[in-house]
This record gives C-alpha cells, structure tokens and sequence, in this order.
C-alpha cells in the first residue's frame, strides 16, 4: 500500500497537528510505503512573506524528523520540489468543472463571509488532487474535513480515466480518529484559525504558562467532577499511560482538587512526552546541510515516482 499525506506549513505544529496528524503518519511509516509532504504550494495561498513561508518550511521539516518521520522508511519532501505536480495540475485542471470547485468548502466558505478569493484558493482541491495522483497513493490520511478534497481527487481521476484510459489510481481517504480530536486552551478544537494552539516545541516555559492560562470552569476544588466532558483531562490522557489517567479520572470523581494542579500534571507530563522529540530537534537545528540533504533525497525519489505518472498521463492524452 502506498500511502501519503501532506501538511501544510502555514504555523508552527501544535499539539493536535501531532495527536491528530502526525502520529499516524510516523505509524503508518512501519507498514506502509509512505509519502509525506510539507505542502507550500498549498500554503503560498495564505503565507505572503518569502522569509516567512522559508522559515516555516524549514521548521516543519525539522518538526517532523524530530518528532520520528524517519527519511529511510518514508520519502518526506517539500511540494515545490517536485514541479512534475504542477503540470500534473493543470492536465487535471482541463477537466475539472467550475460547479465541483464551486463546491468546495475552502472557497466557499471564504465567498460565503463575502472575502474575495484568488483562483489558487479555488484550485486548491485541484492541487491536491494532482498531489495524490503523481504518487499513485492508494491510502490518504486525512482530518474530516479534507474527506471532500479527496472526493474531488476521486472524481477527477475518475473521469480522466474514463475519457483516456487507466491512468491513475483512485486513492481512499484513510479518516483520522475524531477521538484523536486535541481541544485547544479555550475547550474549542485546538486550531492556528482559533489562535488556541499549544505548540509541539519552543520555549519550555512559555508553553507552561499558556497550560496555566488554559481555560476552566468555576467550579470549586471540592466538587466531584466528570473527566469524559473536561479538556484538561482530554488533554492530559494524551500524553499518559491509561493506568495514570485513570487515576487522575478516580481524582475528578472523588473531587477535592484543583484545576491548577491538573495543569501542573499536564505540563509535566507533555514535556515528558517530548523530552526526545526536542533532544533531536536541537541536533537538527545545528545540522542545517543534514536536513537539506535528507529533503533533497526525498525530492528525487518523490520525483522518479511523479514523473513516471506524468508520462503516462500525458501519453494518454494526446500531450507526447
Ligand atoms: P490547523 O487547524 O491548525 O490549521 P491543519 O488544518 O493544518 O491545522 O491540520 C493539519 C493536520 O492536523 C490535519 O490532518 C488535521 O486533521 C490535524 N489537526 C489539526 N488540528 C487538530 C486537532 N485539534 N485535533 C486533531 N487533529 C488536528
Ligand atoms: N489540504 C491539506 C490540509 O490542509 C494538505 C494537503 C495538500 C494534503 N495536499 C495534500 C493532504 C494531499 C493529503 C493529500 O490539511
């Protein structure tokens, strides 16, 4: 099975990137012949500052290798670098119906709060279907709300497919566990669109006071309460073994203790968690050539794969 996802560098990771997102992916790594991708083609749309859009590109890639993405088991590398995509776009793009993309929940979202779009923002499922093309995925591990693009992908192949031929192949989204669902410091889904986020690395004490700053109800200390509806303790399982929380799930029952002595758990149990993510990452970010190179490899194999789809689209349809 060949399975890829891309994700897009448009802010630092946070947790529920990891918990939701790039958990898997690592998982998957072991079984599975991976492509994973920083998409800044995709994120262009919204990040305008050349020195911005490098920066985070740089710092997703070295978020990801950090955080386990092993470049030997898995071939990780940056959108832009495969230009064999865009081409790929546009041969897609000549079949794709303006009523499909009109559709689409980016664009009309962004239509509906009377915001103008580019037609990058309108192509965007057109991108990411070429994205998923040029690598034949079978397997697309995907958040909810990216189910939609990946029917557009399906649709598209299809269709090409049935004017020229058995060219592609048509990928499955695999939908991340909504239990995987991370809430952010206010209780909402934890999102850079919410400004909610707690990130994966940075200043370890900065991180602890945003956990201090997470917002609780005003119940008292005494007062027994359900773990299954708190955020605190949503989070706090995430980064414990099962016995540990139900532990802390016993405390809420009984009552008697406070919200802050939940977040000091939190805090010492997710810098636990990343204590080695964040060794590794600080050994990256002293080998800048190393992650370079790791990338450039990745891009030459993602680019064997990508411009071995692209020949036989293009034969198919009459462009060679
Ligand atoms: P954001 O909402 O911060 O802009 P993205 O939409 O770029 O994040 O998400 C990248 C990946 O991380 C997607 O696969 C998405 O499903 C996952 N993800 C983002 N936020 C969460 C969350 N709070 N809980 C679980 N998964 C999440
Ligand atoms: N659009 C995806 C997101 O915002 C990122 C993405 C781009 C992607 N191309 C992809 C995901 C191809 C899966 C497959 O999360």
């Amino acid at each position: 099975m060949r399975v890829l996802s891309g994700i897009q560098p448009t802010g630092r990771f946070h947790w529920g990137n990891y918990f939701g997102a790039i958990r898997q992916y690592i998982a998957l790594q072991e079984e599975h012949n991976g492509y994973y991708f920083i998409a800044d083609l995709h994120a262009l749309t919204t990040i305008r500052r050349p020195d911005e859009l490098r920066g985070l590109v740089r710092d997703a890639a070295m978020d990801l290798f950090a955080l386990g993405l092993d470049p030997q088991r898995a071939t990780v590398f940056v959108q832009s670098h495969v230009p064999e995509v865009s081409e790929l776009c546009w041969i897609l793009m000549t079949g794709a119906p303006m009523g499909l993309l009109e559709r689409c929940h980016a664009y009309k979202d962004k239509k509906a709060k009377g915001l103008t779009a580019d037609a990058g923002l309108f192509t965007y499922p057109v991108l990411m279907a070429a994205d998923i093309l040029a690598y034949d995925a079978d397997l697309v591990p995907v958040g909810e709300d990216q189910i939609q693009h990946i029917e557009v992908c399906r649709d598209l192949a299809g269709s090409f497919n049935h004017q020229f031929g058995e060219v592609f192949t048509l990928p499955k989204p695999l939908v991340m566990d909504d239990a995987a669902r991370v809430p952010g410091t206010d209780g909402e889904k934890m999102s850079k669109s919410y400004n909610n986020t707690l990130p994966l690395f940075g200043d370890e004490k900065a991180i602890r006071k945003q956990i201090m700053r997470i917002v609780t109800d005003s119940r008292p200390p005494a007062e027994p309460k359900d773990p299954e509806t708190d955020h605190l303790y949503a989070l706090y399982r995430l980064f414990v073994a099962p016995d540990a929380a139900a532990e802390l799930a016993d405390r809420y029952r009984q009552g008697g203790f406070g919200y802050g002595d939940v977040k000091k758990l939190l805090a010492d149990a997710s810098e636990a968690f990343f204590v080695n993510a964040r060794a590794r990452r600080r050994e990256l970010e002293a080998r800048p050539d190393y992650v370079n190179d790791v990338l450039a490899d990745g891009a030459k194999r993602a680019r064997q794969k990508a411009a071995e789809v692209l020949d036989r689209a293009r034969a198919a349809c009459g462009l060679r």
